[in-house]
């Protein structure tokens, strides 16, 4: 079924028969008009559960957060559309928007821009010590993971049910993980760590910690801090997708908001997933040293030797919303940074021709946000194994408010069944 906008007007229950056993299913449908079927009562009332691998078919969650019609390819942040709020609003706005349902006010976002740029020494010197004991080749992904949750331990956010603390605990959070992210590169670098400089925004600082030098304290270019803004934004809620799913589950069973996030970065970095961008730049490269054309390289993608990726979608069937405003972007800033790059000529001949090759016109496939967002970064000068933590920076405010959805739903533990499909019961035997 495709447009939900589309389907007659629901039922107040559906039926299901199983032999000769009939069951009501009560309808839920949701504020844009999705429909669903309640099936959680199905096992006590009949022994049956539903299978749904990959849960490709099942509504997990009710969620106010984010929606998403993959038909039409619309995505909004609390009811706005995203175009509106990549537009209008700053980042650290959006993520407000994302925690509280609402646009801050002044206020509000006074104190939380206040709260983000709160950092202190000591948290810092833990920051460099324990960096010191991580193995330089590890990828900065892994860096991040383990230290979120490294750092978590001087802190109250390990209370789940420490409501008072949110603010505190979610700028906390997104304040250390710009550090840890450029931390995680500079030793990825062999460049010593830097610690944040007073008076800078949260992207202006981020670009400070990453790319001064030694001898050079970097000054962010605005249209490179707008750019990454902009970039930020459009990553920052996508419903119910792997990494942030993996960020609920882990915060079902009590889990701080810190482990939680922590979690979420392991699942993002997939290159099915957020791991998509840096694929795309390594593709691109991998076609630009072979000499191949991009005629060639979509040949091998049509024989299924090759994936394209930062094309597809699991959801959209469309254009990916994202990918409309970051293509504007992207053309605003390499026009801007006088970018010639011959890996970004390859990009937009694999972009003109796939999207005019049937193989990809009869499986919806389009570019997706990880096709722009992995072009623009490299545009930026951001090092390729960086994308994906540039990801995660932009997803924490999601992870964060649907990870406070869980807590304040007072959901129970999240536990699927499983159809078992092994060794049927059998006598021991050596
Ligand atoms: N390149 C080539 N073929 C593709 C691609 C692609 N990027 N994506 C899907 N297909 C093909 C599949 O091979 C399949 O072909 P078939 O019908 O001949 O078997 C068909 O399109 C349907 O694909 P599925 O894998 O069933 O689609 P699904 O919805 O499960 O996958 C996914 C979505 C994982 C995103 C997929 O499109 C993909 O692997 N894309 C590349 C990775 C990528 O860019 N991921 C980022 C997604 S956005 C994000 O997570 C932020």
């Amino acid at each position: 079924m495709s447009d939900s906008a589309q389907l007659p007007a629901a039922p107040s229950s559906a039926k299901l028969q199983i032999g000769d056993k009939t069951l009501d299913l009560a309808v839920v449908v949701g504020s844009e008009g999705e429909h669903s079927v309640d099936v959680s009562k199905l096992r006590d009332a009949t022994g049956y559960i539903t299978l749904d691998e990959g849960y490709r078919n099942t509504g997990a969650v009710k969620s106010g957060i984010t929606f998403i019609d993959g038909e039409q390819g619309i995505l909004r942040y609390r009811g706005y559309d995203i175009a509106e709020v990549a537009q209008n609003a700053t980042f650290i706005e959006t993520a407000q928007l994302l925690f509280h349902g609402d646009l801050p006010t002044a206020e509000a976002h006074a104190h939380f821009t206040k709260l983000l740029s709160k950092h202190d020494e000591q948290t810092f010197e833990d920051i460099v010590a324990a960096m010191s004991g991580l193995p330089a080749t590890s990828h900065p992904m892994a860096t991040l993971s383990a230290m979120i949750n490294l750092t978590s331990g001087r802190y109250s956010d390990s209370g789940f049910n420490n409501k008072a603390e949110f603010e505190e605990d979610a700028a906390r959070l997104m304040g250390k993980v710009i550090i840890l992210a450029a931390a995680a590169y500079r030793t990825s670098a062999g460049l010593p760590i830097l610690a944040p400089k007073a008076g800078y925004s949260y992207c202006e600082n981020f670009l400070y910690m990453l790319f001064s030098t030694p001898t050079k304290a970097h000054v962010p270019d605005p249209d490179v801090v707008d750019a990454l803004d902009k970039i930020f934004i459009l990553h920052a809620d996508h419903e119910q997708n792997c990494s942030t799913s993996t960020v609920r589950m882990v915060g079902s069973s009590g889990a701080s908001m810190s482990a939680s996030c922590a979690a979420g970065v392991c699942a993002l970095w997939g290159p099915l997933h957020g791991g998509a961008n840096a694929e795309v730049l390594e593709r691109l490269e991998y076609i630009h040293q072979s000499g191949m054309t991009p005629a060639q390289f979509l040949e091998r993608v049509k024989n299924k030797q090759e994936k394209l990726y930062g094309f597809g979608h699991a959801v959209y069937k469309n254009f990916d919303p994202r990918s409309r405003v970051l293509k504007k972007a992207a053309d605003k800033v390499l026009a801007k940074l006088h970018v010639n790059d011959p890996l970004l000529d390859i990009a937009k001949q694999l972009e003109d021709a796939a999207l005019n090759e049937d193989y990809f016109k009869s499986r919806n496939l389009y570019p997706n946000v990880d096709f722009y967002s992995g072009i623009i970064m490299r545009a930026l000068g951001i090092p390729t194994n960086m994308f994906t933590v540039l990801f995660a920076i932009g997803r924490m405010p999601g992870w964060i408010a649907q990870w406070k959805e869980v807590r304040d739903s007072k959901s129970k533990i999240y536990r699927p069944r499983q159809v078992y499909v092994g060794p049927a019961h059998r006598a021991w035997k050596k």
